[in-house]
């Protein structure tokens, strides 16, 4: 599964970083896919962290 974080709308919550560290971490002030594509095993939490994200930064497809 690809996934991306726009930089632009990402405000560093972190809140995808903490709700799934397989997936994502900090980069500076914002967050970056920790693999792309993501591992089988992150995907669900990935998924869920494009849901939860406060700007929707997160894109996955
Ligand atoms: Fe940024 Fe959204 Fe994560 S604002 S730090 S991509 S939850």
């Amino acid at each position: 599964m690809k996934v991306s974080v726009d930089e632009e709308a990402c405000i560093g919550c972190e809140l995808c970083v903490t709700n799934c560290p397989e997936g994502f971490e900090m980069d500076g002030e914002v967050a970056k896919p920790k693999a792309n594509p993501l591992p089988p095993e992150a995907e669900e939490c990935a998924k869920q962290a494009a849901e939860d994200c406060p700007t929707d930064a997160i894109t996955v497809e």
